[in-house]
């Protein structure tokens, strides 16, 4: 496998936040190339105060992300994150969410090209940015791409992530594999694959697709987080190995979100959604006895039948 191939930590909302992404980094250093933060938003009028708390550490590792529906919220977005002293930013192209996509954003932007031309002459105004963008092929058909690419080739884009489905399809269904070599070969940019990567055949299988650059790791990254270091060893790790890891970067999560999340049952939840991505690697009776912890009390319990396996 080429070695020159990125490895990307995706953005997910509700658990790619400073706490995973620390923990995760400390536990597996250099095994991703890049974390990418979940998106920041406009609301009434100004950026997210925690959507900027959540990235206040600028790193040249960490890549915040925006979603925007005009020229003025990119600028208030991307202005807001530069003066943080980020020199990275991705642009949420893909979001499927209906009410985002509705108003124009994520997904909803491929169809608005004046938009996007727009945006990219703002781009190019900001030669200190490394700019990226992480996109779907349309929001209910998957050739709709084709009316963003004057826009997107006008960028200067370090990366496009593609996740090979429509906005409709949320995240499962057919991948779109002819559309997606069709928008490799049209993109002047370095194209990065993004969708259903849970092992490392996974990685090679798709890092190896012709023209693409890398590959951007989501759910399968949360459901087993020694994936891409045991891509860069070269095999797979053992179960036990595997699970020990994922268990002390729970760890670390809890106690870093405790300090953040007062109320127990808030702490709670934000854990136990982890686990439905977790399923595969340790079984379904783990991860409801997981899931359906009534406490914090019983959510440790359950972690010890874990680690006791
Ligand atoms: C709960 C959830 C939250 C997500 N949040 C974001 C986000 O903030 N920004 C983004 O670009 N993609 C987001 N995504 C999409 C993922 O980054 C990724 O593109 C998608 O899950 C497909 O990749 P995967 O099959 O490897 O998970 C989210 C996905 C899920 C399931």
């Amino acid at each position: 496998m080429d070695e020159e191939k990125v490895i990307l930590a995706g953005p997910l909302q509700g658990y790619t936040d400073a706490a995973w992404r620390q923990a995760h980094a400390a536990a597996m250093p250099g095994a991703v190339d890049a974390y990418f933060a979940p998106f920041a938003r406009v609301e009434h009028g100004a950026v997210r105060a925690r959507d900027l708390r959540d990235v206040a550490t600028a790193a040249p590792t960490l890549v915040p992300q925006v979603i925007f529906r005009s020229v003025e919220e990119f600028d208030l977005l991307a202005g807001a994150l530069a003066a943080q002293g980020h020199t990275r930013v991705d642009l949420n192209l893909g979001c499927p969410f209906p009410p985002q996509v509705k108003h124009g954003r994520g997904a909803g932007t491929l169809l608005r090209p004046r938009v996007l031309e727009a945006v990219a002459a703002r781009m190019l105004a900001m030669p200190e940015v490394r700019f990226s963008a992480k996109m779907r092929l349309g929001v209910d058909d998957a050739s709709q791409w084709r009316g963003a690419l004057p826009a997107l080739s006008q960028m200067p884009l370090e990366y496009v992530t593609i996740h090979p489905r429509t906005a409709r399809q949320q995240y499962s269904g057919q991948l779109h594999t002819a559309e997606f070599a069709a928008a490799v070969d049209a993109i002047p940019h370095p194209v990065v694959f993004n969708g259903d990567i849970a092992t490392p055949a996974d990685i090679d299988r798709t890092a190896a697709l012709p023209g693409v650059s890398g590959v951007m790791l989501g759910r399968g990254l949360l459901g087993r987080p020694t994936l891409a270091a045991e891509w860069r060893e070269g095999k797979e790790w053992p179960a036990s190995r595997r699970i020990e890891a994922m268990l002390s970067i729970h760890e670390a999560v809890l106690a870093a979100r405790s300090a953040r999340l007062t109320q127990p049952a808030q702490l709670l939840a934000s854990m136990q959604s982890f686990w439905h991505f977790a399923e595969p690697e340790i079984g379904h009776k783990a991860a409801k006895a997981l899931r359906k912890a009534g406490s914090m009390e019983r959510y440790r319990e359950a972690m010890r039948l874990i680690s006791a396996k």
